[in-house]
Order: structure tokens, then sequence, then C-alpha cells
């Protein structure tokens, strides 16, 4: 059945034709350029709403709330580094360009993550001095752009994440359009300003696996091989790419899925190339298992950081019970910042937009002063005010977690199991590989 109008029940809308897919038509049709645009999938995908946690009763036992803690604490990276990362919660901030975003939006993920004790993560855009200054823990990546790179920054950073490739383009570079190459981001990048910059989609010195090795030698070696080393992947065929990132040499692995955020993309990619995370993580954690180096494997345990569409307390402990070590979150952070917020209702209106809906992140006309280089639009935005307001939501997130690990009886955020889960449905049980709720059955499993 196709869904008629509600005014006008004799027109019927087209489910293979809806109004989305004929408005698109028409805009290339006008324009004759595809579509870009920041954040993730926006298709419905199997994800963690799908599944639901067995709290405790009489098989298990739960935790007192008020009086029986939670410890929430991970150390990340402790295989190959001198120096691991201690963090407090096991939410990270996950990263996201200086260019992307304005100088004020990285120094408040920075003060935010400091605030709770957890990281951040510089992005395709160097490292700010105003992000190193109010980050307790920064994660510096080495990306195939190369945009920022330099072996001082490298040493001023907590750790070192290579990336070979996000959840929104597994297989595909940056973007990062014109308008938002100011001088600042053109000296960081040794761009010229105000023209269209796309970054590459694979490392320009190496090729695979082995030579991914030699890289991660050689970063250790500039870095006297004390910070930890994390590989981060788009999530497609993770249980090879898990596997090969570990065989490399990598302290944690980062798998983000198909759902993970963007600040600018062709929307064919977000919606069409990857998998999704609940999808991923299962499969990881059967890498890493499989490999000896999943967590409770000693010192020489990799961790996995997961991400991808992460927004509730409930997703951070689904994540961790599917076998996650920590999570990271973009999107969920920059809302948290003020991304998308109604106060700024009539800008986005002026801009063909509204809260809610704001992904236009290409454009640099944020009037919430988060994904833009307009130093007006820029002061919209105040760093101490919006990492406050990061620290509270990283907080409830932590809270909701431990809520719910209490309820299945576990003392730490880590000892949360596949067991805790069911899926409502067939596909969830088969991508997540816990069985469909009130059934023993997980589709696909031997
Ligand atoms: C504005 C923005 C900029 C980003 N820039 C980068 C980047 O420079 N490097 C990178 O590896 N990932 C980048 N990402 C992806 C994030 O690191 C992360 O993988 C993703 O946002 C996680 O999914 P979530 O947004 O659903 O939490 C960016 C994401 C956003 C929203």
């Amino acid at each position: 059945m196709t869904t008629p109008s509600t005014t006008a029940p004799w027109l019927r809308e087209s489910a293979t034709f809806d109004r989305g897919v004929i408005h698109e038509i028409q805009r290339a049709a006008d324009t004759g350029i595809y579509d870009i645009r920041g954040w993730g999938a926006k298709r419905k995908l199997p994800h963690f709403d799908d599944l639901l946690f067995l709290g405790a009763s009489m098989s298990r036992y739960p935790l007192e709330g008020y009086r029986e803690k939670c410890d929430t604490d991970v150390v990340l990276g402790g295989r190959h580094a001198k120096f691991p990362l201690h963090l407090d919660i096991p939410i990270t901030i996950a990263g996201m360009s200086f260019g992307a975003l304005s100088g004020q939006a990285k120094e408040a993920l920075g003060r935010g993550a400091s605030e709770v004790g957890t990281s951040t993560t510089t992005g395709d855009g160097g490292m700010t001095p105003e992000e190193r200054g109010q980050s307790k823990n920064l994660v510096y990546q080495y990306l195939p752009s190369r945009y920022g790179m330099n072996p001082d920054d490298l040493r001023k950073a907590d750790a070192i994440e290579i990336v070979l490739g996000q959840g929104a383009k597994p297989g595909g570079g940056g973007m990062l359009l014109g308008q938002k190459i100011t001088e600042r981001v053109a000296g960081m990048r040794t761009l010229p300003m105000g023209v269209d910059q796309r970054s590459a989609c694979r490392h320009p010195d190496w090729t695979g696996p082995d030579d991914l090795a030699i890289k991660i030698i050689e970063l250790r070696e500039i870095t006297g091989w004390e910070k930890p080393i994390y590989v981060k992947v788009g999530a497609t065929r993770t249980y090879y790419d898990v596997k090969l990132a570990v065989k490399a040499g990598a302290d944690v692995v980062v798998v983000d899925g198909m759902q993970g955020g963007t600040a600018a993309t062709q929307d064919v990619f977000i919606e069409h190339v990857g998998i999704p995370t609940l999808a991923a993580i299962p499969q990881a954690v059967q890498a890493l298992q499989e490999m000896g180096v999943h967590r409770g494997s000693g010192d020489g345990s990799v961790q996995l950081i997961v991400s991808g569409g992460i927004r509730s307390g409930a997703d951070v402990a689904k994540a961790m019970a599917l076998g996650a070590d920590a999570v990271a979150i973009g999107t969920a952070a920059l809302i948290a910042l003020g991304d998308n917020h109604p106060r700024f209702a009539e800008q986005y209106a002026e801009i063909g937009s509204a809260p809610g809906f704001y992904d236009d992140f290409q454009a640099g006309r944020d009037p919430a002063g988060i994904t833009t280089q307009d130093p007006e639009l820029a002061k919209n935005l105040d760093p101490v005010d919006a990492g406050r307001r990061l620290a509270n939501y990283l907080r409830v997130l932590t809270m909701e977690a431990q809520t719910l690990a209490r309820a299945c009886g576990k003392s730490h955020l880590r000892n949360l199991e596949p067991q805790d889960l069911v899926a409502l449905t067939v596909e969830a049980s088969a991508m997540a590989r816990v069985p469909l709720a009130g059934t023993t059955w997980i589709p696909g499993a031997m």
C-alpha cells in the first residue's frame, strides 16, 4: 500500500518515488551538481534502539543504584605505549577538523571533555593551540591528507590516531569547500584560500597492512614509544580490517559505523556505503577475540572504540555490552554544544533550514557558530558555556549507562556482556548476534 495524503486521500504517494526522491531529481536537474552535506546517514537502519537489556531479577542480582558503585574508567593503549590514556569515562570525543569546525567549537570540545576526564581528538586540519590548551587528553589524527601534520604536534599529543577511513565515507576522502578556507585554515593546511579542497582517500606513502606496520613503528620512533597508536576504520569489511590493524601493531582500533557523522560528504556516499554500527561491533569483537587481544586479555589487550550514531547512555551501554571498551561521539557532541538549537530558529529559517534539520555544514553559515569559519557567526558560540553544556551531556550519558549496568548487576561498565541483551527484530538479532527477545534464536548463528 502506498501512503495516501492526509489532506487529499485520493493522492497516493509512491513508495519508490516519494517526495524526497522527486525533490532530489528536480534539484539535480536544476543544478547539475550532486548533493553535499554534513551529518550521518539519515535512512532508518538497524541500530541500538533495536536492542533491549535483560535487567536482573532472580537468576541475576542487580546492584543498588544509590549505594553500590558502578565504575566507568578505561585505560586505552597499554599494548605498546609507555603512557596509555587513563580516562574517567569511556565516552570520548571523535576527531572533527578545525576548518569544518570553528576554533571556538574545538576549544569548547576540549573544555567539555577535560571537565569530565575524557579525551578529544584533532581532525583533518591539524592541532590548534586553543584545542591543545583546553584538552587534558588530546588524540592527534594522522590522516591521508597530511593537513596540519608536523612532528612537533605529534609529540604534543597524548595519543595518535591513524585514520584509514570514516563510517560516513569508507573509501572516500574529506571535503572542505572554499567558503570555509579562511586565511587561518589555509595556513594550517598549506592550501590556497577560498578554493575547494578534497583530501585524499588513502595515505600517500603506504598501500597495505605491511606498510602500515612500518608506518606505526616510524610514528612510535618519532614519539619515543610513549603514545598509544589508534587505527580508525570506516565499517565495511570490519572483521578483516580489525585483524589487519592489530597485526600491524595498533594499540587501539576505532570502528566508525555508517551512521557516523561527517562535515561534508556526497549524500550518495553517506547513505549507500558502509555497514551499520550494530553490524560492525560483533565483527570487530570476533576479530579481537580470535587474536586473543579482546578486553580482559591482560597487558596485550587492544581496545575497541566504537562510533557512529551514539546518542544516549543506553547506546553507550549497548555498545559496551557488545564488546566495545569505549565509544566516540561526534554529532551528539555538536548538538550538546548548541548545534541545531531552537534559539537559532529564525536564522536557520533564513538559510532554508530549521532546528533539528540543519546539515549544511559545508556551507559555513552555521548560526550556532560551530560549523563555520565566519568570525561573526563564530562569536555566537561561547566556548566556556558550550564546554559546560558538553560536560553536562557527557555526565548524563555516563549516569544513564551506569543505571543500566547496575540493573544488570554490573559493578563496572566494562562488565556488561552480550548475554545482557536481546534484540527486537530479526535483523538486529542477526547483526548484533544476540537472541531475538523471548527466544534463544540468533539468525545465522551455528
Ligand atoms: C563536523 C564533523 C567533522 C568531522 N571531521 C572528521 C575528521 O577530520 N577526521 C575523522 O576521522 N573523522 C571526522 N568526522 C567523523 C567523526 O570522527 C566520527 O567518526 C563520527 O562523527 C562519529 O559518528 P557520530 O557523529 O554519529 O557520533 C567528523 C564528523 C563531523 C560531524
